[in-house]
């Protein structure tokens, strides 16, 4: 795009400013509809999407951010730099009602393995500016910083560790899922959901996505880099399985209701047109690539799975060990394979909601049968698989528990036999609140897990083709805004050699 026309996107800007305050009272003035941010995601060598969604009013309890029925055309541009003096790209968008007004951009014709900057207008307001990152182009390997958190409740804490993400100006950002919460208004939280009472209908899912979104960290992570994300229950409903449900309340088709929470998460969310809902279902797992370097295996771990082994809960449960019981449903289970089978980076990086190495609970061999430990035979098969197909730089990337752990991942581990990869277990943003630094969680029933850790925070990877660096961020406290962060344990992996090395 020419200097022209951006004094035109910008000469524009003006006259719909004035133009918005020629109309004030009529049916056309829409009050600064960028309430919940700008946010990147889905990084390509030639591209990513870019999203945001008007809500003059992103509250009300319609669940339509204050709009009406009108479609609205949202422009954007993507710069070389901050200034937007040169301009990459630009589009126009329509938003409309049917969609919350949310739009997602897929961006391309860029060039690959550098930044850009972008922004949005709409009725004659200027969106903030995001950063955006493109992916490295295939045959290169760049080193990639990168993010990955989960857990984020809104009442449990400031999401003070979304700021600190940002303050590090990583090149990308995982959210590995748990992005909301479902449950109603509590009384211990520092601050309170809205709805007040469990979200089940899609005008209350709206609302409580909406919610989050308006936090100032959060918006400032996502406009500081791409995150690519996946869900696990709570975008939903606490531990549901596939179409069962976890409990009867409230009341209602879980069909419909799980419908609902996956049309609000996607428009909420930087994702391609791929991954949107048909009916109660979503496409979210899939690859992303980042140059010969790193493939990103990002799982669905909710959608696919069996109902949990023994009514859930932690047991010993000759059910876990059925072999025809699944988590990732049998196309997922195949499609991982196959595609870490073709070696397309140095690095294979999972990334995926639940524990995934053994943790045994007690010495009678009691397990969580939420997590992997429940679908044990899905697990057996993916790891004899990848290590059949010779992938030894695979790196397991976890949330869910609200707790740090880093694992090895062992061939056999009755037997501590062979270490065959290494899993990362990130802490929540928020969940659980403040935590207990000196809280001790590591047991001799478990050699293969070397560390614990009861604080919020996330963890930060640098990753090369021959190592990579890992440091578990933490803050003391979450319940008092704008703590520090730091790092309480690191590590490194050496590519071709799986497992856990001082660093
Ligand atoms: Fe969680």
């Amino acid at each position: 795009m020419t200097r022209l026309q951006r004094r035109t996107f910008l000469i524009g800007g003006l006259a719909g400013a004035g133009a918005t305050l020629l109309s004030s009272g009529t049916a056309h003035a829409i009050a600064y509809p960028f309430t919940l941010g700008v946010a990147s995601g889905e990084p390509a060598a030639d591209g990513f999407v870019i999203w945001t969604r008007l809500a003059p009013s992103p509250l009300n309890a319609d669940g339509l951010g204050g709009m009406s029925s009108a479609s609205v055309t949202v422009e954007w541009q993507v710069a070389d730099d901050q200034n937007f003096t040169q301009l990459a790209r630009t589009g126009s968008v329509t938003a409309e009602q049917g969609s919350a007004h949310s739009v997602h951009v897929e961006v391309t014709g860029l060039q690959a393995g550098r930044e850009y900057w972008y922004r949005f207008r709409a009725a004659g307001h200027i969106s903030q500016v995001g950063r955006a990152l493109t992916a490295p182009a295939t045959g290169t390997s760049p080193a990639l910083t990168m993010l990955f958190a989960s857990c984020s409740h809104y009442e449990a804490g400031y999401f003070t560790a979304y700021r600190r993400m940002a303050e590090e100006r990583p090149d990308l950002i995982l959210h590995l899922g748990d992005y909301i919460y479902e449950g109603g208004a509590g009384s211990s939280g520092v601050r309170s959901h809205v709805p007040s009472t469990e979200i089940s209908t899609l005008a209350n899912y709206r609302v409580r996505h909406a919610l989050y979104k308006r936090d100032v960290d959060l918006q400032a992570a996502h406009a500081i880099a791409p995150w690519a994300v996946v869900w696990d229950d709570h975008e939903v409903e606490n531990n549901y399985a596939n179409l069962v449900r976890n409990d009867t309340s409230p009341a209602g088709d879980f069909r419909a209701r799980r419908a609902a929470a996956y049309k609000a998460y996607y428009e909420h969310m930087p994702l391609r047109a791929a991954q949107a809902p048909v009916n109660e279902n979503m496409q979210l797992y899939r690859r992303l690539r980042w140059g010969s370097l790193a493939t990103l295996h990002m799982l669905d771990t909710r959608q696919y799975r069996d109902d949990q082994a023994c009514g859930d809960g932690t047991k010993v449960c000759a059910a876990a060990d059925d072999p025809a019981r699944t988590l990732t449903g049998a196309a997922q289970e195949s499609w991982l394979l196959n595609g870490m089978g073709r070696h397309l980076g140095t690095w294979d990086l999972i990334g995926q909601q639940v524990f995934f190495a053994q943790k045994l609970a007690s010495a009678d061999g009691a397990k969580s049968m939420d997590s992997w430990d429940g679908y044990t035979a899905n697990r057996r098969r993916l790891q004899q698989g990848w290590e059949a197909q010779g992938n030894t730089s695979t790196v397991v990337l976890t949330g869910d528990v609200h707790r740090s752990w880093a694992s090895n991942l062992m061939a056999d581990y009755t037997t501590q036999n062979r270490v065959i990869g290494t899993e990362l277990v990130t802490t929540s943003i928020t969940s659980g609140g403040d935590g207990n630094a000196a809280e001790t969680g590591l047991s001799s029933l478990n050699p293969h897990v070397k560390f614990y850790k009861n604080q919020r925070g996330y963890v930060r990877t640098v990753t090369t083709p021959t190592q990579m660096t890992v440091d578990f961020r933490a803050l003391d406290r979450v319940t008092v805004r704008d703590y520090p962060i730091k790092t309480v344990r690191s590590y490194v992996i050496q590519a071709g050699s799986p497992g856990l090395q001082a660093p």
